[in-house]
């Protein structure tokens, strides 16, 4: 049996889902029983736990020689950190207390530096605590730069005309599409090839920069001269807050733009048919950016 946190979420439904259409037995586990409904409409037993809590993980993990472990981002936390280590306390205690034998984490590049990667920083530590379980196989998938982090973008393009970030124009990032982490976890789930401690990038389909992922925004909304703006920080923090952020969550994704700018966060993999996933920016574009961007303006 397989057990998959976040299972509501833009990866964690991929994993359950790809799981289920295997036939797997699978249980999914999340706050909100009505976000899990697809997926017991589809097989899935529905586990309610919340993730900081290592009792309740615990029963979660219970008789599941697999699972799919992650840290659901908490933007409004105002120490974030702190809750990103809780979690990985009690993620890391529930799966040596209940036996589970192979784990799938969901990590990022950045993950090998243990200061100055912003919210990755708690992703070191979830990789360091899932490591110290002699009785586990683990697989890290270090992903690159989430597509899906875009979306912002569609009230930035409504607001101002163009898109904005504290990211150079010209920094090339290995962007992915998140169903594309959903279904690798999902094979190594099934296919439990690894052994040990392992960690794998995934780098999406190519690398782009946002003058480039702009330009195709650009394009599938009709605006062929959408530009973007690399602001300060002092621009972007007051957004970004107003967005519903927490001041201690922006200023540690401030923290990873830069190390990202700087090089100091960087994939370490070269690209390769093993870390490079199907999904091209376009077709995110085309199917989620698009449809968001759409319901923006109509509201
Ligand atoms: N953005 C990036 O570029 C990037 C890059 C690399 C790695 N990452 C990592 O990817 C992860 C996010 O993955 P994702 O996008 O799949 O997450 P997501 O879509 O935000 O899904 C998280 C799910 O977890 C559930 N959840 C939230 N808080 C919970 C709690 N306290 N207890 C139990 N369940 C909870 C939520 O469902 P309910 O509301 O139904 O409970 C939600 O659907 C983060 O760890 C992030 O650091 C992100």
């Amino acid at each position: 049996m397989y057990v998959v946190l976040g299972a509501s979420g833009n990866t964690g439904h991929i994993v359950a889902k790809t799981l289920l259409s295997r036939g797997q037995q699978v249980r999914v586990v999340g706050r909100n029983a009505t976000h899990l409904q697809p997926l017991a409409a589809e097989g899935a037993e529905v586990f309610i736990a919340d993730v900081t809590d290592a009792a309740a993980l615990t029963k979660a993990f219970q008789h599941a020689a697999s699972a799919y472990v992650m840290i659901p981002p908490n933007t409004a936390s105002n120490d974030a950190l702190n809750y990103e280590n809780r979690v990985g306390d009690a993620i890391a205690t529930a799966v040596r207390n209940a036996g589970v034998k192979n784990i799938v984490s969901l990590s990022s590049i950045g993950a090998d530096k243990s200061t100055g990667t912003g919210p990755v920083v708690g992703l070191y530590h979830l990789e360091q605590k899932l490591n110290q379980i002699d009785s586990a196989n683990v697989l890290h998938l270090r992903a690159g730069y989430f597509m899906e982090n875009s979306l912002g973008q569609a009230g930035a393009i409504r607001m101002m005309g163009s898109t904005i970030g504290p990211l150079r124009p010209d920094l090339k990032l290995p962007m992915i599409a998140a169903r594309d982490i959903g279904a690798a976890a999902a094979d190594a789930l099934l296919q439990l090839a690894f052994r040990g401690k392992q960690t794998q990038e995934l780098h999406g389909q190519r690398d782009l920069d946002y003058t480039e992922a702009t330009a195709i925004i650009g394009k599938a909304i009709g605006k062929s001269n959408l530009g973007y703006v690399h602001a300060p920080d002092e621009q972007i923090r007051p957004a970004m807050v107003q967005m519903g952020m927490s001041d201690n969550f922006v200023g540690l994704l401030l923290e990873m733009s830069a190390a990202l700018n700087s090089g100091y966060m960087r994939a370490l993999e070269p690209r390769s048919s093993r870390n490079t996933t199907p999904t091209p920016f376009e077709t995110f574009v085309a199917e989620s950016f698009v449809p968001a961007y759409q319901q923006q303006a109509a509201a």
